[in-house]
C-alpha cells in the first residue's frame, strides 16, 4: 500500500508540471491568436499593388494595364444588371475569366457626371477606392473589380447570413465606420484640394455610394459628385436644385425662409465640413445593434455632438473624428482582451 502509494506520489510531480505547462501553453497561444484577430485594422486587401494605369482583379497574378475601347468591346461580356442609379447602369459581367462590374451612362444628360466620375476613378486609386479595370470613354463605359456583396446597403442583411453571424460584431462595425471616415480623410486631403462628397443628400444615398467587400470593409465607389473646394474661393454646391431634410448639412438648406423662392445663384456655397455633419447618422447605420455598440456610442457622443455644430467651422475635421474612432477602438479592443483574459 505504502510503496504504491509513493510510486503515486512520484509520477504526480512530473503530470502536474505538464499540466501546468500545457496550459501555459495554451494561454499563450490564446493571446496571440486574440492579438491577430483584434490588429487587424488594416485596410482593404485589394488591388494597390499595381502602378498608375494598371491593375490586377480577382485571381490574376500580375498587373494588367487598364483595359482600353477594343478590349472592352471585343472581350467582356455582360451577364445581368445589378444595379442602377441616376448616372449609370451596372452589369456583372465577365473577361478572361474575372467577374468585373461593368457601369454604363444610362443618359447623356449626365455625361459630364459621368466623365468626372471617370477622371476621379483614375486619379483615386487607393485602398480606399474600388479598383479600374477599364475605361471607353466614346462608348460612355467603363469597368471596375465586381465586389459580390454589392453596396453597403446590404450590410444588415449581410451579417444576418450564417457565413457572416459571426463577424456581426462591434469590431467589424467600428470599422467599417473606420472605413467611412478615413475615406473622407482622403477626399478632404486628395493631391487636389479638399473636395465634397455631394452625392450623400439622404443616408440611403450615401450608402450606395459605397462598396461592402467580402471581407466585410466599405470602399469608395460612385466619385460622379466631387466638387472641389477652392482655397479662398466660395465653396461648392451640390447640385442647382434645393435641399431639404435633416440629413444634409444647415448650410445645405436654403437660408432665406419659405417666403423668398429658392434660386440657385443665391444660394451661397459651402465646404467639406458638410460631409462632417453626416458623419454620426452614417455610423449610427454601421454600428447597428449589437453587443457594444451602446458603449461606442458613448465614447463617441462627444465627438458627434462637435460633428453636429450649426457652424461647419466648429465642426471638427474627417482628421480629427478618426483620431477619436481609433482610441476608441483601440481602448474598446484592450477591455475586450481584459476581459477573455479574466475569463482564462
Ligand atoms: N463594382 C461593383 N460591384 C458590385 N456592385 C456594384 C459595383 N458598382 C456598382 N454596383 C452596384 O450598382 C449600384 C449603382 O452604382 P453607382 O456607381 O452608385 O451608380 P450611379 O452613379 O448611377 O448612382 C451600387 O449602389 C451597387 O449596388
Ligand atoms: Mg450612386
Amino acid at each position: 500500500m505504502g510503496r504504491s502509494s509513493g510510486r503515486g506520489a512520484k509520477c504526480g510531480v512530473p503530470a502536474v508540471f505538464i499540466c501546468l505547462a500545457a496550459l501555459l501553453c495554451a494561454n499563450v497561444l490564446l493571446y496571440i491568436y486574440l492579438e491577430t484577430v483584434y490588429q487587424d485594422s488594416a485596410p482593404p486587401s485589394a488591388h494597390t499593388n499595381c502602378h498608375t494605369g494598371y491593375f490586377k482583379v480577382g485571381t490574376m497574378s500580375s498587373c494588367t494595364p487598364w483595359l482600353q475601347c477594343t478590349e472592352i468591346r471585343a472581350d467582356v461580356r455582360r451577364l445581368r444588371m445589378i444595379g442602377q442609379g441616376a448616372v449609370k447602369k451596372v452589369y456583372l459581367s465577365e473577361w478572361q475569366g474575372q467577374k468585373v462590374a461593368v457601369s454604363v451612362l444610362s443618359s447623356e444628360h449626365y455625361k459630364d457626371d459621368f466623365l468626372h466620375g471617370v477622371s476621379m476613378l483614375r486619379s483615386m486609386q487607393s485602398v480606399r477606392v474600388v479598383t479600374l479595370v477599364g475605361v471607353c470613354e466614346e462608348d460612355g463605359v467603363f469597368v471596375t473589380e465586381y465586389h459580390p456583396l454589392g453596396s453597403a446597403l446590404t450590410l444588415e442583411a449581410t451579417l444576418a447570413q450564417d457565413r457572416y453571424l459571426r463577424l456581426n460584431s462591434w469590431q467589424t462595425r467600428l470599422r467599417l465606420a473606420l472605413d467611412f471616415v478615413a475615406f473622407l480623410v482622403f477626399l478632404h486631403n486628395s493631391p487636389g484640394g479638399a473636395r465634397v462628397m455631394c452625392d450623400s443628400n439622404d443616408l440611403h444615398k450615401t450608402l450606395s455610394q459605397f462598396l461592402l467587400t467580402s471581407d466585410l470593409r466599405l470602399l469608395a465607389n460612385d466619385l460622379d459628385a466631387l466638387p472641389r473646394v477652392e482655397p479662398g474661393g466660395q465653396g461648392v454646391k451640390c447640385g442647382h436644385n434645393q435641399l431639404t431634410g435633416e440629413f444634409v448639412a444647415p448650410e445645405q438648406l436654403w437660408p432665406y425662409g419659405e417666403d423668398v423662392p429658392f434660386s440657385d445663384d443665391r444660394m451661397p456655397g459651402y465646404d467639406e465640413k458638410s460631409d462632417i455633419w453626416k458623419i454620426p447618422d452614417v455610423t449610427r447605420f454601421l454600428l447597428g445593434h449589437v453587443s457594444g455598440s451602446d458603449v461606442i456610442h458613448f465614447h463617441l457622443f462627444q465627438i458627434h455632438a462637435q460633428c453636429k455644430k450649426q457652424d461647419p467651422r466648429q465642426r471638427p475635421s474627417a482628421h480629427e473624428v478618426m483620431s477619436v474612432y481609433r482610441s476608441v477602438y483601440d481602448r474598446m479592443k484592450e477591455s475586450h482582451t481584459e476581459i477573455v483574459r479574466d475569463m482564462l
